[in-house]
């Protein structure tokens, strides 16, 4: 089947088929195979991409950066601070400016539909560069490092431990139902995935011969499992009084020696990042010395084993960036 994606908006998974997730693979790896090879690839050149940031990014930043340039584009980023949008100027009035100016469009902050909004009234494609209920870009990078590691995705079985309702935890389920992989969450009930997104993803998951299992069992729920991921416990935009309640909850689900030692001999390790594993961070100190418990989501000995592959993880935001950019921006 010829998959054409030019023109294409990226706004979350669910509305991606299987192949055309496959297909923005494949074209990552040829991505990252010239970029290894340095290889020319400018194959946009003379578009320009604008990036609009609400919220704080290191990694999305710098691949959507990276990748435009590697293909020849221009960028501009708007920060958190700085431009009209939402304070002066609509969602809808901002979409139509840039569209006019701009190639692409990628957008991290806040509600979904805030991105759903931008696309609405957008010429070109828009980008979703995690809002809070969903993170698609992370999946591809996340999807590339477990078929790099195992040579197949199919039928492996992921499992994602913390707060389960987050837009990383809730992507995951997505995609992992999409693409036929068993996915399991360990978390307290309070913080299990919207139950609608749930029976979303068992019906496709269904069809794809996977499963989906929510458990606040973590060492029944890990059993089996080939990758073992998480993510921080409190996320961007959510207020900081919530840690108390969350170190409390998500404690028991921490990934430490003991949980990795009961999935599989050669699972390995992901997180999306940023990750406090240890007290190196501003905040990461703050709550050492209020909470005492120097580690949060994931122990230090976990996250620095040879089972972590969170830089690979990282590095591969890049690739699978790029082949986002280029899929959606390319001529038909
Ligand atoms: N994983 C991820 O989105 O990282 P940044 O917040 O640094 O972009
Ligand atoms: N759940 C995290 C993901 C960061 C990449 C957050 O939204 O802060």
């Amino acid at each position: 089947m010829d998959i054409n994606l030019s023109g294409r908006d990226f706004l979350k998974l669910l509305d991606y088929s299987k192949e055309e997730i496959l297909y923005l693979l494949g074209l990552a790896k040829v991505l990252k195979e010239k970029k290894k090879n340095h290889e020319s690839h400018e194959y946009l050149k003379g578009k320009n991409v604008v990036l609009l940031f609400e919220k704080d990014s290191t990694r999305t930043r710098c691949a959507f950066e990276v990748g435009a340039m590697d293909l020849g584009m221009g960028v501009t980023y708007l920060g958190p601070t700085g431009s009209q949008m939402g304070k002066k100027e609509s969602i809808a009035d901002t979409a139509q400016v840039l569209s006019r100016m701009y190639d692409g469009i990628e957008y991290r902050g806040f509600e979904q539909t805030v991105v759903e909004e931008l696309a609405k009234n957008s010429s070109v494609p828009v980008w979703n560069g995690l809002t809070n209920e969903f993170h698609p870009t992370q999946m591809l990078a996340d999807m590339l490092t477990v078929e790099e590691n195992f040579g197949d995705l199919h039928g492996r079985k992921l499992v994602f431990l913390g707060d389960a309702r987050n837009n990383v935890a809730c992507s995951l389920m997505v995609v992992c139902a999409k693409l036929g992989i068993h996915f399991a969450c360990c978390a307290p009930k309070e913080l299990f995935p919207p139950e609608a997104l749930v029976e979303t993803c068992k019906e496709i998951a269904s069809k794809e011969g996977s499963t989906i299992v929510l458990t606040e069992n973590a060492l029944e729920g890990v059993a089996n499992a080939d990758v073992i991921y998480t993510d921080v416990w409190v996320s961007m935009g959510e207020d900081a009084s919530l840690w108390a309640k969350r170190i409390e909850l998500l404690k028991p689900y921490q990934v430490n020696k003991e949980i990795m030692s009961h999935a599989k001999e050669n699972a390995i390790f992901l997180h999306c990042l940023p990750s406090f594993h240890d007290t190196n961070t501003q905040i990461g100190k703050e709550i050492y010395e209020k909470f005492g418990i120097s580690e949060m989501e994931v122990t230090d000995e976990v996250f620095n084993s040879s089972s972590s592959k969170v830089m690979d993880q990282a590095e591969n935001r890049l690739h699978t960036i790029k082949a986002v950019m280029y899929a959606t921006l390319k001529d038909e």
